[in-house]
């Protein structure tokens, strides 16, 4: 065993002072999907956390829930759906606005995109506030789906995001803190 074997999901994440403002600890996982083998650790453990839970359809959070979102839609023969910030989905959209560590956004997901009763994955790669996560979880909701559980990489417990969700009443799992 080397150490190279040890190494876990957040082994692979570097943290950057001071982006996008100042005092904030951004938390960098381009270094972790860049990574053959660390970008494979966090799709597996993100799927294996609803292991046995029927989904119908992953929806991903621009733009990081993205990359995770679809190699996790794939690994499970799902389609995947996003959920993009104001302005770039080009057919009829419904919209939510939120507030997050850093700013003031709107995001929208087209309104033919989930099916009434669809049970649905949400992901991200970051859980702050919940604000974006919680904003998505409306979408999907207006459209009738029902969202099963909120997948992320990193958990930010400080921030609120965890104990805002569960207070929604939703399952939410997180590879590290
Ligand atoms: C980050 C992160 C989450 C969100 C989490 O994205 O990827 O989507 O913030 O914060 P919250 O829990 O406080 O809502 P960001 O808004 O920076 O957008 P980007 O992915 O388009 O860069
Ligand atoms: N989104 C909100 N807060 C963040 C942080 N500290 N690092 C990365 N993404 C974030």
């Amino acid at each position: 065993t080397t150490t190279r074997d040890r190494k876990e999901v957040r082994d692979y994440i570097r943290t950057i002072a001071d982006f996008p403002h100042e005092g904030i600890l951004f938390r960098d996982v381009t270094t972790l999907f860049a990574d053959p083998r660390g970008f494979r650790m966090a799709v597996d453990q993100m799927i294996h956390a609803w292991a046995g839970q029927q989904i119908d359809r992953v929806v991903g959070l621009e733009a990081r829930g993205f990359i995770l979102g679809g190699a996790i839609a794939h690994q499970l023969s799902l389609g995947f759906v996003p959920i993009r910030k104001k302005g770039k989905l080009p057919a009829t959209t419904i919209a939510e606005s939120y507030t997050l560590e850093y700013g003031e956004a709107v995001v929208e997901i087209h309104d033919d995109a989930i099916r009434p009763g669809e049970k649905v994955l949400l992901v991200d790669d970051l859980l702050a506030t919940g604000g974006t996560a919680a904003a998505g979880i409306r979408l999907v909701e207006r459209l009738g789906g029902s969202v099963m559980g909120c997948g992320f990489v990193v958990d930010l417990p400080d921030l609120g995001g965890r104990a805002k969700l569960e207070a929604l009443g939703m399952d939410v799992h997180a590879i590290c803190a």
